[in-house]
């Protein structure tokens, strides 16, 4: 199954009074993030152009989710991956790869450090990188997939006013800014982000001094950096008012959001990356 067509949902209770505020749980991809989307546009654009001849191995570095969902396209396409990670990184994470097929390389240090491992792995012959914060093909599977559903699925009269990102690799905020720019003009480009000194798995900080060449950051109308204490209470707030368990980086945007919409008003729409499955080894769940 193609990733894609996940549900817009109405956040009644979240969103301050006046305001609407909608959703787009990602987490109904096939493994359960919005990643889905990227790693079967980068890896078929690959397929295609000759750089993933049978047997090559995929190598990806990935805090998780990007790996899975690679993990996922290569094991329903027979074809090898080898996914480099931090090794913090969830157990969930690990066991996800694994039960997918994917071979781990388990990396000392942060997202940083996976991506240089990765690129030694490459250079010694080991197989092709899809290289997800440089690649095209990653801000492409959200210009021509998740913000067409947005405008598609868009239920009210008047355009959203407001659109809410997670900034990672760039691929969310860049595609989705372009295409929803495209359909709404006047909407303003929220992008979320962590602390340099709190990390939230999945995100970055315009702080870092690595940024992905993927993102347009000049698309970008408003920066809010949230920390993983009111990401994590959010989280709790999103179960408990709307009925979902949201991953960690999607309560950060549903916390900018609202802060967002108490000081402007308005409509708006946050794309949540995943669910809070993967996250249950991490506090405040154990
Ligand atoms: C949980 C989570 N949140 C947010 C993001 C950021 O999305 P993007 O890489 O498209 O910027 C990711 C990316 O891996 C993620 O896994």
């Amino acid at each position: 199954m193609q990733p894609g067509n996940t549900p817009l949902v109405e956040f009644r209770n979240l969103a301050p009074d006046g305001t609407k505020l909608f959703a787009k749980l990602e987490w109904y991809n096939p493994t359960g993030s919005i990643k889905d989307r990227p790693a079967w546009y980068m890896f078929h654009d690959a397929k295609e152009a000759g750089l993933l001849p049978d047997g090559k191995p995929i190598v990806e570095a990935t805090s998780g989710n990007t790996g899975i969902g690679l993990a996922r396209v290569a094991l329903i396409n027979k074809h090898p991956a080898i996914i480099c990670l931090p090794k913090n990184s969830t157990n969930e994470r690990k066991q996800l790869l694994r039960a997918y097929g994917a071979q781990l390389v388990e990396v000392d240090g942060g997202p940083n450090d996976a991506i240089a491992h990765a690129k030694e792995l490459v250079a010694a012959g080991e197989g092709h990188m899809l290289y997800q914060y440089g690649n095209p093909q990653n801000p492409a599977a959200h210009e021509f997939g998740t913000s067409l559903e947005i405008a598609r699925d868009w239920p009210l009269e008047t355009p959203p006013g407001h659109l809410f990102c997670a900034y990672g690799t760039g691929g969310t905020i860049t595609g989705n800014s372009r295409g929803m720019k495209r359909a709404f003009p006047s909407i303003k480009v929220h992008s979320v982000e962590e602390y340099m000194d709190d990390p939230i798995g999945g995100m970055r900080s315009q702080e870092d001094p690595f940024q992905p060449p993927v993102a347009d950051l000049s698309l970008v109308d408003a920066r809010w950096q949230v920390r993983k204490d009111s990401a994590i209470k959010m989280v709790e707030e999103i179960m408990t008012h709307e009925g979902y368990f949201a991953g960690t980086s999607s309560g950060a945007i549903i916390k900018a959001a609202q802060d967002a919409l108490n000081q402007h008003g308005g409509t708006a729409v946050a794309l949540l990356p995943d669910a809070g499955w993967k996250y249950l080894s991490g506090a405040p769940w154990v």
